[in-house]
């Protein structure tokens, strides 16, 4: 698997991560879990994302990984659900930094994001110091902002980050223009989340969940040509070469699923006259297509 700099970080990403969403799921067993989070280091996946909001995502990474801690770039998210303390203050920074080193057992967290804030919290006294001091303090690798639209702009222009997570497919390619572009030249690194724009294609009607519908809709009015791909295949190795972007973080639970986003990728990027259509499908289309948090 392609490694490749997360920024100026020092951390090296393989260019599949994976999105440990799913690995919260109360449905997952705790064997499955355990399963599908080696299977993803087995297949040289070395980026993991969870969050304090991903249910038992980040226990689980904690339980089933922590005897293979030096193997991978672990990223996770912080900003509230610190009991008995006011979100987004510089208190719950701290403490929820503390709370997740213990939930997921290791003694310092690689990247540590803001998880999608809005620009007044990015500017309150204390809360990015906060994250900074965590850093000094050894405590997480790389102070890092996840968001999209304004407040990823203002996060990126406050230069106090060094990496960002930013949603980037098929059918979420605003930030391909100007976020992802100032942070390549910034030398801040960019994690793309939700690569396969949710995997709408899975759906004949439109699906109930407002996130995965948004995109259903907008695969629907770009009508593109996957000119024979897999979808999932097509919507990869878009979003896993596009300049700038490091890493792609794939959410699955299936592990047949994840071995053939790892095949994929090795087919390397798509022609450019492919990527172009893509490219203007979107353009052509974007009515107040914002990026999707
Ligand atoms: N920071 C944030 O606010 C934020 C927001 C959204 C996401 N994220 C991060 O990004 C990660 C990924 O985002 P996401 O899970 O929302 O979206 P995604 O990765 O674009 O799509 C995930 C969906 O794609 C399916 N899938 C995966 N591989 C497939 C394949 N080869 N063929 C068909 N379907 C496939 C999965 O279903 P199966 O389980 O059936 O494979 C899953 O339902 C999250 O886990 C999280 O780490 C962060």
């Amino acid at each position: 698997m392609e490694r490749r700099p997360l920024g100026n970080t020092g951390l090296q990403v393989s260019a599949l991560g994976f999105g440990a969403g799913p690995v919260g799921d109360a449905a997952l067993t705790e064997d499955a879990a355990a399963a599908l989070l080696h299977g993803v280091l087995d297949a040289g996946i070395n980026l993991i994302d969870t969050a304090p909001s991903y249910g038992a995502s980040e226990e689980r990474i904690g339980r089933h990984l922590q005897g293979r801690r030096g193997e991978f770039v672990l990223s996770t998210k912080c900003g509230y659900g610190v009991p008995g303390v006011e979100d987004w203050t510089g208190p719950c920074i701290t403490q929820g930094i503390e709370l997740a080193l213990r939930r997921l057992r290791t003694d310092v967290i690689d990247v540590m994001h803001f998880h999608s804030c809005p620009i007044d919290v990015l500017e309150r006294p204390g809360v990015v110091d906060a994250l900074t001091r965590a850093g000094e303090q050894g405590k997480i690798r790389v102070a890092a902002y996840s968001g999209d639209n304004h407040a990823l702009a203002h996060a990126l222009n406050m230069g106090r980050f060094g990496s960002v997570q930013v949603s980037v497919n098929l059918f979420d390619q605003r930030a391909l223009d100007w976020g992802v572009a100032m942070a390549r030249e910034r030398g801040v690194g960019v994690i793309a989340k939700r690569p396969l724009g949710n995997a709408p294609w899975r759906f004949s009607e439109r699906p109930g969940a407002q996130d995965v519908a948004l995109y259903w809709n907008r695969m629907r009015q770009m009508a593109l040509d996957p000119h024979g791909l897999d979808w999932s295949e097509l919507a990869l190795r878009f979003a896993t070469f596009m300049p700038g972007v490091a890493t792609c973080i794939v959410g699955t639970t299936r592990l047949e699923n994840l071995q053939r986003n790892v095949q994929a990728l090795e087919r390397g990027p798509l022609a450019p006259e492919h990527v172009s259509h893509i490219r203007d499908a979107f353009r052509r289309n974007d009515h107040g297509w914002d990026g999707q948090i």
